[in-house]
């Protein structure tokens, strides 16, 4: 297996770790995000706001296939990447999926020093409910991931034992 879909909540460290394990591995690192960014020459909020989540979700999922091709790399995913479809089936069949379960306390403080526009996030709400319930909903998608992480930072461990997981599948 050649490529690992990082999967998790807004903030859980997907990009961070990506580029961490991309460069221990010696693997190129993808953003979904800037991908689709890139290629649609529109930001994410733009798109958001242009077609609607439905709109944005199917974008996101061409542009997830795309990366199906890709050999060797690391592929942060937008948070609601595993939740739309059929995609965490078909990340499984092309990847290592491996769930970042950052600590909700962890992802709230992130967010909160944050200057990155999320769509799905409102300032008129409690930063604590809006986490707690993307959390809620999207927990039994992320739990079907191969490898599941629990702590806040990708460690020496971590890169090792998804390495020697990679040698088996
Ligand atoms: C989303 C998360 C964002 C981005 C979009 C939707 C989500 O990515 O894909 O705004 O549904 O949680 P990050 O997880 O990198 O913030």
């Amino acid at each position: 297996m050649d490529k690992i879909y990082l999967l998790g909540l807004p903030a859980s460290g997907k990009s961070h770790t990506g580029k961490w394990l991309s460069h221990k591995m010696g693997w190129d690192f993808v953003d979904l995000d800037e991908l689709i960014e890139k290629n649609e020459k529109k930001s994410i909020p733009q798109i958001f706001e242009e077609l609607g989540e439905e709109g944005f979700r199917k974008i996101e999922q061409k542009y997830l296939h795309v990366t199906f091709s890709y050999k060797q790399c690391v592929v942060s995913c937008g948070g609601g990447t595993p939740v739309w479809d059929n995609n965490m089936e078909n990340m499984s069949i092309n990847g290592l999926t491996v769930y970042l379960n950052t600590e909700l306390a962890e992802i709230e403080r992130r967010l909160e020093e944050s200057h990155i526009e999320r769509p799905l996030l409102s300032q008129d709400k409690s930063l604590h409910k809006q986490i707690s319930d993307l959390n809620e909903k999207r927990r039994p998608y992320y739990s079907r991931a191969k490898v599941i992480w629990n702590r806040n930072e990708p460690t020496e461990q971590f890169f090792r034992s998804l390495d020697r997981l990679l040698s088996i599948y």
